[in-house]
């Protein structure tokens, strides 16, 4: 589909940029004829040289080049390709493209065009999960730039999640399917953003924060759950599309946007306001919910003057374990935390039995780790079949990977619900 075809690849500045050497020999292999532009950036990352030597032509980068303009205006550069590659898209070079700056040789050429534009996003999760590179991504998605890419995976800069460049070889199919047929035409399968959106059609409900339960109308018991874990997770699952509703105990934090957010005080409205949300595809159960009530609570404040109150206390319901328990409309993934101060792995594993969830995310909160109400934590994945250990990390990240993990086992758990 590339023989005989004219591409013009522009290549960005980021880490991504060497595999771009290697795009341009499988699109030669393939027949195709690459012409390469090169950012300034791009040049701190592999050379001219490389880049010339693979595509057998010269690399245009200068704009204001007297030699270059004299043998091929940049508007001749810019119309004579069949189809315009740009690998790797950094944030930058989208931003550009998607608010028409032309103050480089690259971003004059992508305004200057007329032709099919593929671009293969690369840069940091953060930075393609950002508000502005999703308005510039959707602004040129409506432009008719089409996309390959990125993938969740880790990254140069040791981080997790969507921002990894397309493979060369995933990048040259895509530009056979993008070089043929009308703009117009539904985005081929893999081109789209949706494997960004690996959640999206999913009901996800998360409990998160502590649950008060009151002696008297003005004290309570509580715990330090700050929310931060399971806000964390409800943010990361609506980033991935899926519908998420936040069922919240009583936090000092902002309620995460994209979501329906339900405030609870106690495990018990926790749980019914749970019950009144099923069905759902996923349950994750962040909550701190306290394990007893006070059995009777007292209608008035219990005054310091009388004989020092006894509490006497009840159970309150297990939401996860009658999440998990419940014969019919059982969410496809039940996912329990286990906050443990000893022997973390063995309760772990005893909890998952015992509460009848799919996976339970164990994590020290002795003090000494600073866990509850801190940003970084230590988890271990505790499924039926094994432990998996991850590295401390911040809550936001063992949200997102934890949400991708989620996205991974969901198929596998469908697809054995139906046989
Ligand atoms: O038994 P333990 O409280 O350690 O279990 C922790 C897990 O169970 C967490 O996922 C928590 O949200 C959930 N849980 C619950 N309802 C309770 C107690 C705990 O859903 N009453």
């Amino acid at each position: 589909m590339l023989f005989g075809k004219r591409i013009l690849l522009i290549i960005g500045g980021g880490i991504a940029a060497y595999k771009s050497l290697e795009l341009i020999r499988r699109s030669r292999e393939r027949g195709a004829l690459v012409r390469v532009v090169m950012t300034a950036a791009a040049q701190h990352f592999v050379s001219k040289l490389s880049a010339a030597s693979l595509s057998g032509d010269k690399v245009y980068d200068d704009l204001f080049s007297l030699t270059d303009e004299a043998e091929m205006g940049h508007i001749e550069l810019s119309r004579e390709a069949d189809l315009i590659v740009v690998a790797p898209a950094t944030a930058d070079l989208l931003a550009k493209m998607a608010h028409g700056l032309a103050n480089d040789l690259a971003a004059t050429v992508l305004l200057a065009t007329d032709k099919r534009i593929l671009a293969a996003p690369a840069m940091n999760v953060r930075m393609w999960l950002h508000p502005a590179t999703r308005r510039n991504v959707a602004t040129l998605l409506a432009d008719g730039v089409r996309f390959v890419g990125p993938h969740a995976g880790d990254m140069a800069c040791g981080e997790f999640g969507p921002g990894r460049m397309a493979e060369p070889a995933e990048i040259v199919e895509a530009a056979g399917v993008a070089v043929q047929g009308d703009t117009r035409l539904p985005l081929p399968a893999g081109l789209d953003l949706r494997h960004d959106r690996p959640l999206a059609g999913k009901k996800v409900i998360i409990t998160s924060g502590p649950t008060f339960e009151p002696i008297d109308p003005v004290r309570y018991i509580g715990n330090h759950s700050s929310g931060k874990q399971g806000h964390a997770i409800a943010a990361a699952a609506a980033s991935a599309g899926a519908d998420v509703i936040l069922i919240s105990g009583p936090v000092a934090i902002a309620d995460p946007v994209g979501m329906r957010v339900v405030h609870v005080t106690t495990a018990q409205e926790m749980y019914e306001a749970v019950v009144a949300q099923l069905p759902a595809d996923i349950f994750i159960s962040v909550a701190a919910v306290a394990d007893w009530r006070i059995a009777e609570p007292a209608g008035q404040k219990i005054s310091k003057s009388s004989a020092a109150p006894v509490l006497t206390t009840v159970e309150n319901p297990d939401i996860l374990a009658s999440v998990a328990h419940r014969a019919q409309g059982r969410p496809t993934l039940v996912i329990g935390f286990a906050a443990e101060t000893q022997n973390v792995i063995e309760h772990a594993r005893a909890k998952l039995q015992r509460k009848g969830c799919d996976l339970i995310v164990a994590n020290d909160v002795s003090s000494a780790h600073g866990v509850m109400g801190g940003t970084r934590n230590t988890v271990h994945l505790v499924t039926a079949t094994g432990v998996v250990d991850w590295p401390t990390m911040d809550k936001e990240e063992v949200a997102r990977r934890l949400v991708a993990h989620i996205a991974a086992l969901l198929p596998a758990k469908t697809a054995g619900e139906k046989s």
